[in-house]
C-alpha cells in the first residue's frame, strides 16, 4: 500500500524568502549566460538517461555545476536536488530543485526554446505531493527573459533593459478556442497512449503546441502565450519552478486527483476559467488511455 506523503514542513519568514528568491535570480541568469557564451560549435551528446533520445551534454552538466557550487556557497546549509548529479543533502528545511537545462533536445539542436529552472521548496521533492515550492525561478538564455516567482510575492518576468512586470494570469477562454502546449516522454510505450491523449483533445481546443520545455510551457499558460498545458511523466525539476511562477499569477495548476496536485501522473495548468473544463477533459483522456 502506498504511503500519505508527510506534511510539508513550514516555508521560511518572508526576509529569507526574499533572500532565497534573489540568490535564485542570480544562479540562474549565472547558469543562462554560461549555456549560451560557452555553447561548444560541435555541441554532442554525452550520456543517455531512459531512452537513447533522453540525453545530456556536457553544458546540462557544466550548467548544474555551477548552480550546485554558487547556491553551496550563499546557502551551505542547504539541499539540492538536480535533474543531473543527484544533489547533496543539507541540514536545513530548504531544498533546491534544479533542471539546469529544460529542454535539452532543444539546446542541442540550438532552438532557443530551453530554459534553466531553479526552484527553493520544503518538504521532499522526491515524494510528489511530498513539498511546497515556495521560490521559482524560470530564465530563457537565448532571449533573456526571466520570470520569477515567491509565495506570497506575486509573480513578475523581465527582460534585459526593461523594469520586471508583473504577471496575472487571464482566466482563459472557452476550452473550443483554447491554445494547448503538451510535451511528450522519452520512452515509446508512453507515448503510443499520450498520443491517444492528445487524439482525444485536439478535436475539443483551438490548437496544440508542442515546444519542448515543460518550464516554458507552464510560464507561458501564466503570460497568455498559451491558455492551458498538460503533461504526463514530469519531474520535481521540470515543475517546481514554473509551479509557483503560474500559482502566483493565478494559475490553477492540478493533477489527476484535481488542483493542487500536480506530478509524475498529470500535470494540468490554466486560467481560472478554463480549469475546470480543461482538466475534466485531460483527465477523462489520461484515465481512458493510461488505465489509471
Ligand atoms: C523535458 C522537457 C520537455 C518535456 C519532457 C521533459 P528535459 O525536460 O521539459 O518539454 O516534454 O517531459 O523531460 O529532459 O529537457 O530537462
Amino acid at each position: 500500500m502506498s504511503q500519505a506523503p508527510a506534511p510539508s514542513p513550514e516555508l521560511p519568514a518572508e526576509d529569507e524568502r526574499v533572500e532565497i528568491e534573489r540568490v535564485a535570480v542570480e544562479v540562474s541568469m549565472a547558469a543562462a549566460r554560461l549555456l549560451v557564451d560557452e555553447r561548444p560549435h560541435d555541441l554532442g551528446v554525452d550520456t543517455t538517461k531512459s531512452s537513447r533520445s533522453d540525453v545530456v551534454t556536457v553544458m546540462d552538466l557544466r550548467s548544474q555545476d555551477l548552480i550546485m557550487e554558487r547556491i553551496a556557497a550563499a546557502r551551505p546549509h542547504d539541499a539540492v536536488f538536480g535533474e543531473e548529479r543527484g544533489g547533496v543533502d543539507g541540514t536545513g528545511a530548504v531544498t533546491w530543485v534544479v533542471d539546469p537545462i529544460d529542454g535539452t533536445v532543444n539546446y542541442l539542436y540550438d532552438i532557443p526554446a530551453y530554459a534553466v529552472s531553479v526552484a527553493a521548496v520544503v518538504g521532499d521533492p522526491r515524494v510528489p505531493g511530498g513539498f511546497t515550492a515556495f521560490v521559482g525561478v524560470v530564465v530563457n538564455p537565448v532571449t533573456g527573459e526571466i520570470f520569477r516567482a515567491r509565495s506570497g510575492g506575486g509573480a513578475w518576468s523581465g527582460r534585459p533593459g526593461r523594469a520586471d512586470e508583473r504577471v496575472l494570469a487571464a482566466p482563459g477562454p472557452d476550452l473550443g478556442l483554447a491554445l494547448v502546449g503538451t510535451g511528450f516522454g522519452y520512452a515509446a510505450e508512453r507515448r503510443r497512449w499520450q498520443a491517444r491523449v492528445l487524439g482525444d483533445l485536439l478535436p475539443r481546443v483551438r490548437d496544440i503546441r508542442r515546444e519542448g520545455g515543460a518550464a516554458l510551457d507552464l510560464c507561458h499558460v501564466a503570460t497568455g502565450r498559451l491558455d492551458a498545458f498538460y503533461e504526463t511523466g514530469l519531474n520535481p525539476w521540470d515543475l517546481a519552478a514554473a509551479w509557483v511562477v503560474a500559482r502566483e499569477a493565478g494559475v490553477v495548476v492540478g493533477g489527476l486527483d484535481g488542483p493542487e496536485t500536480p506530478g509524475p501522473d498529470l500535470t494540468w495548468a490554466a486560467g481560472p476559467a478554463l480549469a475546470g473544463p480543461f482538466s475534466a477533459a485531460v483527465i477523462e483522456a489520461t484515465r481512458a488511455h493510461r488505465g489509471v
